[in-house]
């Protein structure tokens, strides 16, 4: 039976917390073999940390390259947690994830694709090499209630839809996380002696930057909203929001370049206040901040024509664009 029930940010003794989780993870594992998959989110990285404390050698940690990730992703957070003397490998499965997801435009069906081509395709592959029968990972409270709520399937999310893991993927699931939200995460991620980057970083999702794309993803596609990305990151770092993004739309609109008809791309900035995630509003960005972002878009993304600032809260709005 799965825990769900919430332990809240406020009532969390971090020290126990670990202690508890890193006995029940090391009592399932037993003298076995368990695996897990790090993104550098602060889910994923709490989850390793936890695994190491509690399994050590017998935890296996990999770095999945889906060719969706920001830029220079993959490099930045296996050095990090080199220096916490974790060694995680990096599989690049690039190729996979694009053919996953190619001729694909609703993103119900996009995030399944991912999830298969994560999960069957990566790392079930990986689960039947290793000889892991256990997989850990960093599903948490917000994940489990907008799946079941059929708001958004997180793509981390089975045994409370009713799926088997052990039956669909051949492997068990361990979820040490799953009672607690992201605030609490944070707080056993400092704890366990991450860096600030990454006990404070940005949520990012799960189908990374296919989640910030309207209709097909593409490699090429996924070039734009990269760059597009790194220039609201570089120019948001500043200000305290929870979360800040670009999102390449489908539809072309007609533009003008060196006084020729252009008809280009468009981005649309999201940068959103809020404590859960559950609920967010639009920060009300200086107009000057703005006014540079659109600059930057039209100057340095290829093909971009119009950029726009999201105003709509959450709900009706959902954070992510898919
Ligand atoms: P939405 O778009 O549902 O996002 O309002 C709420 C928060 O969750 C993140 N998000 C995800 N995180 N896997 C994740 O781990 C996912 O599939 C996923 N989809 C959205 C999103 O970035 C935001 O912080």
């Amino acid at each position: 039976m799965v825990k769900t029930e919430e332990i809240r940010a406020k009532d969390l003794s971090t020290d126990d917390f670990i202690q508890q989780k890193a006995k029940e993870i090391a009592e399932l594992v037993g003298k076995g073999f368990a695996i897990n998959a790090l993104s550098g989110g602060v889910d994923s990285s709490a989850v390793t940390m936890l695994g190491h404390k509690a399994l050590a050698k017998n935890l296996k940690t990999y770095f999945i390259d889906n060719g969706l990730m920001r830029q220079g992703e993959p490099e930045s957070i296996v050095s990090i947690f080199k220096k916490m003397g974790v060694e995680v490998e990096i599989i690049n499965a690039q190729d996979k994830f694009f053919k996953a997801l190619k001729g694909i435009t609703g993103p119900e069906e996009k995030r399944e694709a991912i999830t298969q081509a994560f999960y069957k395709d990566v790392f079930g592959k990986l689960v039947k090499q290793s000889n892991a029968k256990y997989l850990l990972q960093g599903t948490i409270l917000t994940d489990v209630d907008e799946t079941v709520a059929g708001i958004k399937r997180q793509h981390n999310v089975f045994e409370q839809l009713g799926i088997d893991p052990q039956e669909a993927f051949g492997y068990k699931i361990i979820e040490p996380l799953v009672q607690l939200r992201k605030d609490g995460v944070r707080k056993v991620a400092s704890a366990l002696g991450l860096p600030e980057e990454i006990y404070n970083r940005m949520p990012f999702p799960g189908p990374a930057l296919a989640a910030r794309i309207i209709g097909e993803v593409t490699p090429e596609k996924i070039n734009t909203v990269r760059k597009a990305t790194s220039i609201v990151e570089e120019e948001l770092k500043a200000v305290k929001a929870f979360q800040y993004m670009a999102i390449l739309h489908q539809d072309r609109v007609t533009g003008m370049r060196d006084n020729k008809r252009d008809f280009g791309l468009q981005i649309e900035i999201r940068c959103w206040d809020s404590l859960d995630a559950r609920n967010a509003k639009s920060t009300r960005l200086p107009y000057e901040t703005l006014e540079k972002l659109a600059s930057r878009m039209t100057k340095e993304v290829p093909g971009v024509v119009s950029a726009t600032y999201n105003i709509a809260t959450k709900p009706p709005s959902t954070m992510e664009a898919i």
